[in-house]
């Protein structure tokens, strides 16, 4: 991993609260809600922290703007966890000139390194990579009619899942693409886009793949209401991403065939790199947090961890 030297500033004096702005993406998924528990557990008033968390609401314009206020604040240090890869410099730049070291956090973006402190995050292309090997693993040269359901648009999650997923993809000629929509990351979204999906393909389809849990959950409601079977034993296959609780929970009942994890506790090694900075020393520039991938109890596989109570009642988010 890179290491940088702390270019900190702002650093706060001893025994005042270090002031943290979290532009956070929304509230679009459980994967979300416990990504914004974490860092609200971790920069605590007790831990020396004081946070202020802007639910941006998956709107771009929206998270912009609570960077510039993070800026015109003088927060010690801004974490950005951001909605879109692209369009960051400008913002970034009046960061830099104000003098606030910025940490990305979740995502990436589309930036030179140099336009930030540190990033720390998980590798979306990875979990897509993994996903498409499990599945080419599991048909063993079958046929594969695939409906995809992504996450929102221009995000870095979603960019990632898709180019690792097609990169599989591209090996197996026995592999079409039937169909790739956003379900912008959210329940109501998955939902709407299985079911406009069914319309088009009932009978043509046997492997959804959703980019997060709370897709998956809008997609098993509709595949539900259309009688479409799925999950092991079903007529498709179902892969997610996130592995939170409830994911694993359906993954251990057999709904979810794979469920590809994608870690939302990144907190604590934000706070590791703020205390590098703090300390004047020398700070990790990027930390890959890592993932694992999990599937359903009867499958065997080299790509993915076979579900157990075990690892269910060890899933805290
Ligand atoms: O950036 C991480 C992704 O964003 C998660 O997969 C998804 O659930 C969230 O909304």
């Amino acid at each position: 991993t890179a290491v940088a030297a702390s270019m900190a500033v702002g650093v706060s004096a001893e025994g005042d609260l270090i002031t943290i702005g979290y532009a956070q993406v929304g509230h679009e998924s459980d994967w979300r809600t416990a990504n914004t528990k974490n860092y609200e557990d971790v920069f605590s008033e007790e831990n020396g922290y004081e946070l202020s968390l802007i639910d941006c609401d998956n709107d771009n314009a929206k998270q912009l703007e609570a960077v510039r206020n993070f800026i015109t604040q003088g927060m010690d240090y801004i974490v950005i966890a951001p909605i879109q890869s692209a369009g960051w410099d400008t913002v970034l730049q009046e960061a830099q000139d104000a003098g606030i070291p910025v940490i990305i956090a979740d995502r990436e973006i589309e930036a030179d390194a140099s336009m930030y402190d540190a990033w720390v995050g998980t590798a979306p292309y990875d979990e897509g990579v993994t996903a498409g090997n499990w599945l080419a693993e599991q048909l063993d040269g079958a046929e594969a009619k695939i409906l995809q359901i992504e996450g929102s648009v221009g995000a870095s999650a979603a960019i990632g899942r898709t180019d690792g997923f097609a990169e599989v993809m591209a090996e197996h000629s026995e592999w079409e693409l039937l169909d790739s929509q956003s379900g912008d990351f959210t329940q109501d979204g998955g939902q709407a886009v299985m079911e406009s999906f069914i319309k088009t393909y009932e009978g043509q389809f046997n492997v959804v793949v959703c980019q997060n849990d709370n897709e998956a959950y809008g997609a098993m409601d509709a595949m539900d209401a259309a009688g479409i079977t799925y999950g092991v034993g079903g007529d498709v296959i179902l892969i997610s991403y996130d592995a939170t609780h409830d994911g694993l929970q359906y993954t251990l009942d057999g709904k979810i065939n794979l469920d590809v994890e994608c870690n939302p506790i990144q907190a604590e090694t934000v706070k590791g790199v703020i205390e590098q900075m703090e300390a004047g020393e020398d700070f990790e520039a990027t930390t890959l947090i890592t993932d694992e991938a999990f599937c359903a109890p009867g499958i065997e596989s080299e790509f993915a961890t076979t579900m157990t109570e075990e690892i269910l009642a060890g899933r805290a988010y």
